[in-house]
């Protein structure tokens, strides 16, 4: 036998043995039965059919058999507008207007894994009503750079958080009858190169960093389709590298949904098919039937190169997901619903909760509205539309509220509001090319001439700055961290007539704000915050919503603090990348040596105070498969209603590897009443407090004493207390 003979041989085993395991299991083999049933009576044809699109967004179905076509659609925060079936414009449709949620970073932002719950739920609804059954999202690539243009769009730094929002997100989700589509499976952290850069990383990094979200939307979320990334991986595209998909996706986490590609990330036939893709999307070869996986695969199965096995278990794969979605003629299957106003309070919910207050001196805010008679809006975020922006993600919303719109419809009766532009959007974004962002630093003295007039006539004035699409947006990175088109400057200006000056961000990825933090007394980080943007970040501005957010990622004060910058490894050279900063990614890296960010991961301010006590844990002494049940109290000691993130991070002061100085274990989002007071339990499983022992290929919790920090944020630690591992 030849090598690739054998390695046909091993696969088909591996495959026979996977689906005797699933007969083997009730109740689940009813439905195995079935799915057994209807590929004995498929041709080989009507098979492969189900395997790759027949348009854009859909793949065939198989009539004679009462499958349907398969009905795919973007996105992470929303259900987009429909495509045309042959090519990328849209089509026009009157009926495809969406609940547009904030983005990734926002969501994970909030700390409220109900919010996560929320959006699945009002998502399934809306994907349902037009009649889709896949929805690709949610996108948790791990934040490793804040150059990475589609970091708006994941979610952390953290895997820890990724997979606290994920899971609840995509259980939500796929009640309502819709498969989720977590992408992008593996380590598309950067979008410069994303179809070409091969990316190499340590298996610690791996399992410790960038797999576990993964792992906990299938084994815990149990996701139904998993979305291979357009980068290599080892060598290998992620849509046909054996060791992920195989090895680690189908073994390890033990998922038998559908693998499918990126839109045109397919690479081959016989290699993909054997390392376990099971669908073909988005391929730019006009003629379908040309696609790897549609007459390529019928050919290489009939010349014996993959065996019809193989074809077997992803045409299993899709029937599965199709039944788990009800699809194959279940009368209970969800209808959906859109736009209700329940999604709408869901869409403005995530956007409030999600608001951070990074700075707040002499309490300029919250503004009592009430005694204010003019105040300066300023900047052009604060009228600029952000969600039909970002390319793939990019949504038709029912409609948009921007922040002064929100101002105006507020309290424009009773004050006056001087609205000026401040900067201008100097760019267009222009696909193919970074032209957009090249153009960026120009000052532009007359606007700011303007704003400074605008500021010294008004009692506060408020800049809405920070980036646009330009630069937050799939295809392309950032070229550096800097606020764009002048806006030191203008906030500079601003604050020196007004010392009432409050600049609002609305971004989705990290910003150098060293240039301001000294010049203006308060500073709120507001996302890209959906269609309920305005409204979110007025009521925060007037109190009505105090502020609740907490940083997803570390803001640096500079890009060179970063890991991957300061070990000059992003994006890599020669379409190669190596992520040397190993497992010590964000808060782990800036904690572990010792560097002082501008703002620490996890960190936001509160109209009112919060006191964290009595951190205590059940025991002191734990064997390797105890739980740890941590608990402690926290006080609103203030005077508003509010909500305090209380984190958990452990750390592992002696051990045989290095370890980053903590890490993120836990955390609870508790509201509060004025001086009310609410006891937190925390449960932490021992066997999670270990490290991935490349030695060994597995995890290892060495005995010793651990150290759980409770904090406010990865930098503000208040109590902490000593375990033992036997
Ligand atoms: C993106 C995916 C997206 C797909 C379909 C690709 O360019 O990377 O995230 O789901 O397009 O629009």
């Amino acid at each position: 036998m030849t090598k690739s003979m054998l390695k046909v041989l091993a696969v088909s085993l591996l495959i026979s043995g996977a689906v005797q395991a699933q007969k083997a299991k009730s109740p689940e083999s009813a439905q195995e039965k079935k799915i057994q049933s209807l590929v004995k009576k498929m041709t080989i044809e009507e098979k492969v059919g189900l395997l790759h699109a027949n348009s854009k967004f859909y793949v065939s179905g198989i009539p004679r058999l009462g499958i349907p076509e398969w009905a795919l659609s973007d996105g992470p925060h929303g259900v987009r507008a429909e495509i045309n079936r042959h090519d990328w414009g849209y089509s026009g449709w009157t009926t495809d207007s969406a609940t547009c949620f904030p983005p990734g970073t926002a969501l994970a932002a909030s700390w409220n894994p109900k919010l996560a719950q929320e959006r699945g739920i009002v998502l399934g609804e809306e994907a349902r009503f037009r009649k889709k059954d896949v929805l690709l999202g949610p996108g948790i690539n791990i934040i490793r750079s804040p150059l990475c243009g589609r970091n708006f769009e994941y979610l952390s730094e953290d895997p820890f958080l990724i997979s606290a929002m994920t899971v609840p997100y995509i259980k939500a989700l796929q009640s309502k009858d819709v498969a989720a589509s977590v992408k992008h499976f593996l380590a598309n952290n950067e979008e410069e190169n994303r179809v070409l850069v091969d990316v190499t990383m340590s298996d610690r990094a791996l399992h410790e960093i960038y797999l576990p979200g993964f792992k906990a939307a299938v084994e815990e979320g149990g996701a139904l389709t998993v979305m291979a990334a357009y980068n290599k991986f080892r060598g290998d595209w992620c849509s046909e590298s054996e060791y992920l998909d195989r090895q680690i996706l189908r073994k390890e986490l033990g998922f038998n949904g559908v693998l499918m590609t990126d839109w045109n990330a397919a690479h081959s036939t016989v290699k993909a098919a054997l390392a376990g893709l099971d669908l073909e999307m988005g391929t730019d070869i006009k003629d379908y039937n040309e696609w790897y996986f549609a007459n390529p695969l019928i050919s290489a199965v009939k010349e014996g190169k993959v065996p019809i096995a193989i074809v077997d278990e992803k045409v299993s794969n899709v029937l599965r997901v199709m039944m788990k979605t009800k699809m194959l003629g279940d009368k209970t299957r969800e209808k959906g619903s859109m736009n209700t106003p329940e999604h709408q309070k869901a869409a403005y919910n995530s956007a409030a909760e999600a608001v951070v207050l990074l700075q707040n001196q002499n309490s300029v805010l919250p503004l009592d509205f009430s005694k204010l008679k003019s105040i300066a809006v300023i900047g052009d975020n604060a009228t600029r539309k952000h969600t039909s922006g970002g390319l793939s993600s990019e949504i038709k919303p029912l409609y948009e509220v921007t922040p002064l719109e929100a101002l105006i419809k507020k309290f424009g009766s009773s004050l006056k509001i001087n609205f000026v532009q401040g900067y201008e959007k100097q760019s267009t974004f222009k696909e193919g090319s970074n032209i957009g962002q090249s153009d960026s630093k120009k000052v532009d003295w007359k606007l700011i001439d303007e704003a400074v007039e605008a500021a010294k006539k008004s009692d506060v004035a408020i800049i809405f700055g920070g980036l646009n699409h330009d630069f937050d947006t799939e295809s392309f990175d950032k070229q550096d961290m800097k606020l764009p088109y002048g806006q030191e400057t203008l906030i500079r200006e601003v604050a020196k007539v007004n010392p009432r000056t409050i600049v609002v961000i609305i971004a989705g990825s990290p910003i150098e704000l060293a240039g301001i933090v000294n010049r203006v007394p308060s500073i709120l980080w507001a996302w890209f915050g959906g269609m309920e943007a305005g409204n979110a970040v007025a009521d925060v501005l007037s109190g009505k919503v105090n502020p609740s957010g907490k940083m997803p990622f570390t803001l640096p004060v500079s890009l060179d603090q970063s890991p991957a910058h300061a070990l000059g490894n992003f994006p890599g050279r020669n379409l190669k990348v190596n992520y040397e900063e190993d497992i010590l990614v964000g808060y782990r890296w800036f904690d572990t040596k010792k560097i002082v960010p501008q703002f620490p991961f996890g960190y936001g301010q509160s109209y009112t105070s919060f006191e964290l006590s009595g951190l205590n844990t059940d025991k002191t002494t734990y064997g390797k498969d105890e739980v740890v049940r941590v608990k402690f109290s926290v006080k609103n000691s203030g005077t508003r209603l509010g909500a305090e993130v209380a984190q958990l991070y452990v750390s592992d002061p002696v051990c045989s590897v290095m370890r980053p100085t903590k890490e993120l274990k836990g955390f609870e989002k508790v509201f509060l009443q004025p001086g009310e007071t609410k006891t937190v339990e925390l449960l932490v499983k021992v066997s999670d407090l270990g490290f991935y022992d490349e030695s060994r290929k597995g995890w290892t919790v060495e005995p010793g004493d651990f150290l759980f920090h409770l904090g406010t944020s990865s930098g503000d630690i208040c109590q902490t207390v000593k375990i033992v591992v036997q």
